[in-house]
């Protein structure tokens, strides 16, 4: 009997209406619209500007696109995953607050921490439920609401991150569609390389906190994208190289979006003209979790059944990996 696979039957996404230029930037800290877009590729990000609006407000219109695509009762739905380092709260889950929202009354859902790599191990989690045959219907949506961890006066941050969410239905794949292979890899010794300071066990809030602003993202910029090049292109080529693929066999990369130089390292590791590349760093900036689904969003209608999708991210934990999908349906 061949392998249940579980295949992307469906794709939502929400970005909110407000963006952010870099000439916006421009005047609130000391930056130039050409360091952002050399350094990055970033152009503008969109941020959530509602007010009382928080991550599962993003989500919600993702999901919600997918149960109007496919005409699908909310009471169907059997999980929901929700990758995100911004949760509504501490807790409860994320997760819940979308069921609830959603009107998804039979789900059981929970939150996964994975920072960027979010999405992969979401979808990876995800699609083990539909293999062993124990669930039909899965939603698996990245989310995140960045600007509410940002320091809009930290130029080494701020230029870099934008809100919004990106949202997939698992269901069982027809013949061999679906995802065909993952490799997921973690290394907590990268933890004080992009992290929240405080906030947690470790360093609950108090009033020192918040003066020392430790309740923002910290990164070191360039430790960070030392590890980022290395690791995003070597599990690419890694996860290829173990499902005997080379550059000719793929159709896409659909990277993590958070610098326009990772990504072209990646794309040259695995051998593949730009043009299979799905780009949209330009208008919404690093959504964290959010990056890889709204790229398969906004290509939807560009993808075809059986397209050979590489999927691939690194970020805060370490954490990072690359995913082999084939692509399930024409739209
Ligand atoms: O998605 C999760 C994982 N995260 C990543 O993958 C991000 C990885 N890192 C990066 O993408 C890049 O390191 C950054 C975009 C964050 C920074 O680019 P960089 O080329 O590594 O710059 P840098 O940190 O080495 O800074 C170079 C210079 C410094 O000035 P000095 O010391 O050379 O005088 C910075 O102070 O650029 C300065 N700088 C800026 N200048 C203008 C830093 N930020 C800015 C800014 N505008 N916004």
């Amino acid at each position: 009997m061949n392998k249940v696979r579980a295949a992307i039957t469906s794709v939502g996404g929400y970005v909110p209406e407000t963006k952010l230029t870099n000439s916006d930037l421009e005047k609130m800290i000391d930056t130039t619209d050409e360091w952002i877009t050399t350094r990055t590729g970033i152009k503008e990000r969109r941020i959530l500007k509602t007010p009382g609006a928080a991550s599962s407000d993003m989500a919600v219109p993702a999901i919600q696109e997918i149960l109007r695509k496919k005409n699908l009762d909310p009471l169907e739905i059997d999980c929901i995953i929700c990758a995100t380092v911004t949760p509504d709260m501490v807790f409860p889950a994320t997760a819940n607050i979308i069921s609830d929202k959603i009107g998804a009354k039979n789900a059981f859902g929970f939150d996964l921490e994975a920072a960027c790599s979010g999405f992969l191990y979401a979808l990876t989690v995800g699609a083990s439920f539909i293999e062993s045959g124990r669930y039909k219907k899965v939603i698996v949506v990245g989310v995140d609401k960045m600007s509410s961890i940002i320091d809009y006066t930290d130029r080494t941050t701020c230029i870099i991150f934008g809100d919004g969410a990106g949202a997939v239905l698992l269901e069982a794949g027809e013949e061999n569609f679906g995802l065909q292979d993952a490799i997921l890899k973690s290394d907590g010794a990268g933890r004080n390389w992009l992290y929240m300071k405080a906030g947690g066990s470790l360093k609950p809030p108090s009033l020192e906190t918040v003066t020392s602003k430790e309740h923002y993202v910290y990164q070191d910029g360039k430790h960070v994208f030392k590890y980022a090049v290395t690791g995003m292109a070597d599990v690419s080529q890694e996860l290829m190289e173990k499902n005997h693929l080379t550059g000719d066999d793929i159709d896409w990369l659909a990277p993590h979006q958070a610098n326009l130089r990772i990504i072209e390292a990646t794309r040259e590791r695995i051998g593949i003209p730009q043009e299979k590349v799905m780009i949209n760093i330009h208008k919404y900036g690093n959504t964290t979790a959010a990056t890889i689904p709204l790229c398969l969003w906004e290509w939807e209608n560009k993808l075809k059944k059986g397209d050979n999708i590489i999927m691939a991210a690194f970020g805060g934990g370490f954490t990072w990996g690359a995913a082999y999908l084939k692509w399930a349906y024409n739209n």
